[in-house]
């Protein structure tokens, strides 16, 4: 008998406190990103970034006295879910700020709805062009593939002094396609010869046929710009047909699956990347202890990073808004200036990019050596 009395206690003491949180008292944040699916640890990552930023913040008191609540939801890297998600948060959820995505496909889905609706988005790690093109809602917190194809072009030609390089691309996919075309166009300007330039297709799995005829071309180095489980493999079955070039990526490769992928093809690759673990700015160290802290001791990898960075501009922006609302903190987003982020230092322009330096890394089994800086 007293045992239920007890329980109806905190049932109704629960419901109470609950009803007492009503939406006026919180800064409603949507996230959207792929918790799930084909590229499950983007969204992963960047949810456990977002996440210690708000908690930090909201240990200090929050913003303007009140607390920011998160409300996050996973496409399952889906492109329809990803529209009904976003339509979810926004007309349903009443969010103020929208935060996402990782791939530039799904960012190209979401942010007309967030510009049809008026709700600032910002992209921690979209780096295709046209993303933050669909309109003046649509910020972003990262470099873009202009510079990160010339990145790798240039750590090819310059850096490994190679002359002749293949190219495997993601037929159909904003990112790969449009990393793709730069690194070839950058690649050739400075001399070098793309000697194959070949496709696979979204759901592929096996890739030798392909991987034969990029080895009959004899490359130095072959550029993949697709994601890590579709790098993994590739590395995989090029080591299996004995195809022993190069293997070259963007920042999609930064997974902490891509080595569990692709094994022992995987090391000694390299890719371009949005921070190193190995820097000693304080910034960074710092962010590191406390993810690792936080979460049972794991490194935190660049979406992390950048999900971490994007959330805390957006408060920032919040902050500096008179009142909370959406086109106010749109007003503000497009106002940061030299923001410390742990991804280097973060400036909207007038485009809503970031313009930022990039490092290229190697891989070392779960580890990524830090190779070079390169800056614009
Ligand atoms: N830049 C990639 C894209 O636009 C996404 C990505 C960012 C993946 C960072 C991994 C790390 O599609």
């Amino acid at each position: 008998m007293k045992k239920i009395m007890i329980i109806n206690w905190i049932i109704a003491t629960a419901f109470i406190l609950s009803s007492c949180t009503k939406k006026e008292d919180v800064i409603l944040i949507g996230e959207y990103g792929s918790l799930t699916g084909d590229d499950a640890t983007f969204g992963i990552s960047t949810n456990k970034g977002i996440k210690m930023a708000f908690d930090e913040i909201n240990a200090k008191g929050g913003i303007k006295g009140k607390k920011i609540k998160l409300i996050t939801e996973d496409n399952q890297g889906k492109n329809e879910e990803t529209a009904k998600v976003v339509n979810r948060l926004i007309t349903q959820d009443k969010i103020v700020a929208l935060i996402g995505e990782v791939a530039s496909a799904r960012s190209m889905v979401a942010a007309p709805i967030a510009q049809k609706y008026g709700i600032p988005m910002v992209s921690p790690s979209s780096t295709n062009p046209k993303v933050t093109r669909e309109g003046d809602f649509i910020f972003r917190v990262c470099f873009l593939d202009p510079f990160q194809g010339l990145v790798m072009a240039k750590f090819a030609y310059e850096h490994l002094k190679v002359k002749k390089a293949a190219i495997f691309r993601k037929n159909g996919d904003t990112y790969s396609e449009g990393l793709a075309d730069v690194f070839a166009s950058e690649f050739k300007k400075m001399g070098g010869e793309i000697v194959i330039d070949i496709q696979y297709q979204p759901k592929d799995i096996d890739f030798k046929a392909q991987l034969s005829e990029i080895k009959a071309k004899k490359p130095e180095v072959i550029f993949v710009p697709g994601y890590y489980s579709d790098a993994g493999n590739i590395a995989k079955q090029a080591k299996q047909i004995e195809l022993k070039a190069t293997l070259l990526g963007g920042d999609g490769w930064d997974s902490p699956k891509l080595h569990e992928i692709g094994q022992d093809a995987i090391n000694g690759q390299y890719f371009s990347n949005h921070y190193t673990t190995e820097s000693t700015d304080p910034i960074v160290v710092e962010f590191i202890k406390k993810f690792k802290a936080r979460y049972n001791d794991e490194v935190p990898d660049g979406l992390a990073a950048l999900g971490y960075d994007a959330a805390r501009v957006v408060a920032e922006a919040i902050e500096r808004a008179a009142e909370i609302k959406p086109k106010m903190i749109r007003d503000e987003i497009a106002k940061t200036k030299d923001f410390a982020g742990v991804t280097g230092k973060i400036s909207i322009n007038a485009e809503r990019n970031a313009v930022k330096s990039a490092v290229v890394v190697q891989v070392e089994n779960e580890k990524r050596k830090y190779v070079t800086t390169i800056s614009p």
